[in-house]
């Protein structure tokens, strides 16, 4: 049997990786850029998040939600706590696109209500609903085509309330920053002026903070520059940093009873420790902070690249955006100056390092980037 084939890769082979580098099976370092798409938050195989997986490896992986789970209850709390949302509830699930698909389900169970509002170039995952309610047809199979859904364009207030007057919508769901979409950050003001619409209609707002969330924009969420309060929040990516976790936090208006959500896996004991590690870390590092200081200094120094059409960003989440494909840019970043970095369509770059990312790697980027816009290709004819 061979992997169903659906991702192109490129030719590099990871095998090992260190804080905020990887190295291939060759021995060859690269700065990652990239985090694994948004996953690694606190750096690869940190030593305290090591040994605290190892240890618990030993005692207990997994049993079921059948029993009480220590590690559930101080997840939530340590959660709570870093957010500033100790009012809420946590359901914990595997992934981003689970952590959405329960949010929406737990949204029509509280309203009664079907009808979903999503914005273009959104992503929410690939499950049923979730591939529904993301702007990319090619996602959506026959299958998913059930669910009523509206597209809008982000910060179009006006066209939202028209349809959240109908009073029929059950869940408005927004990226708190999107990702995939290209690094577009919703205005604050529209922000508000949503949450006060949906508050105002009894719709569900369901901030998607499974990419924006966890520290990447210097704030713990990224909604949190708006200072909205949304009923209910997923994450899911630097959760736990490499190891599978997402969840859903849910406001006290949204009332739990016995069956009415569940999963085999979800919230198990290694899960749990893992997501445990990455919070006493990201505390005991101050990661939130260090993410908001070396992204406005790379904010900064990016916006002085005269070949970069527009930069947009906050914190470790950041897009370049342009005039031309970037796939040779991308391509000469990592052969030439071995740097992961993401992508985001044709024309725009992503930027997701680790949180933990130093300012000397950053200052290194700057160097990197503007030797690869500013000299002529070496032969990457391997890049692909
Ligand atoms: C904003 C957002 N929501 C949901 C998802 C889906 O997460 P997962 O791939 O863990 O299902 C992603 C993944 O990239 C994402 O970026």
């Amino acid at each position: 049997m061979e992997p169903f084939d659906v991702y192109p890769v490129f030719d590099v082979e990871i095998e090992k990786g260190i804080g905020c580098r990887t190295y291939d099976k060759l021995g060859i370092e690269y700065l990652d850029f990239y985090g694994g798409h948004a996953v690694i938050s606190v750096g690869h195989s940190h030593p305290f998040f090591v040994q605290k997986l190892k240890s618990q490896a030993e005692k207990l992986i997994f049993y079921s939600n059948t029993i009480v789970n220590k590690f559930q209850h101080e997840l939530a709390e340590k959660l709570g706590k870093i957010s500033g949302y100790e009012d809420y509830a946590l359901f914990l699930v595997n992934s981003g696109a689970e952590a959405n698909e329960n949010a929406l389900k737990l949204a029509s169970f509280h309203n009664g209500r079907k009808k979903v509002i999503s914005f273009k170039k959104s992503f929410h995952g690939r499950t049923s609903i979730a591939a529904r309610v993301t702007d990319n047809p090619k996602i959506i199979a026959p299958i998913n085509e059930g669910l009523e859904v509206e597209f809008f364009d982000l910060n179009d207030i006006d066209r939202v309330r028209n349809s959240l007057d109908k009073r029929d919508v059950c869940a408005v769901i927004i990226e708190g920053i999107q990702g995939i979409g290209g690094i577009q950050i919703p205005d604050a003001h529209f922000l508000n002026q949503l949450s006060d619409a949906c508050k105002a209609t009894g719709t569900v707002l369901i901030l998607d903070e499974i990419q924006s969330g966890y520290g990447r924009s210097g704030k713990f969420f990224a909604h949190q520059h708006a200072g909205i309060r949304p009923d209910l929040i997923t994450t899911a990516k630097g959760m736990g940093n490499g190891y599978p976790i997402g969840g859903v936090l849910i406001s006290p208006i949204f009332k739990p009873s016995h069956g009415l959500l569940g999963t085999t896996f979800g919230g198990n004991h290694l899960a749990c420790v893992a997501a445990i590690a990455v919070l006493d870390i990201m505390k005991a590092e101050s990661l939130v902070q260090n993410a908001q200081k070396v992204g406005k200094f790379l904010v900064s120094e990016l916006k002085q690249i005269p070949q970069i059409k527009a930069v947009r960003g906050l914190g470790l989440m950041i897009g370049l955006e342009f005039e031309e494909p970037i796939k040779d840019i991308r391509s000469r970043l990592l052969f030439e100056q071995k740097i992961f970095t993401g992508v985001s369509g044709t024309n725009i770059i992503r930027l997701l390092p680790p949180l933990s990312l130093p300012m000397g790697d950053a200052k290194l980027f700057i160097e990197k980037l503007k030797l690869v816009l500013q000299h002529e290709p070496a032969d990457v004819s391997n890049a692909f």
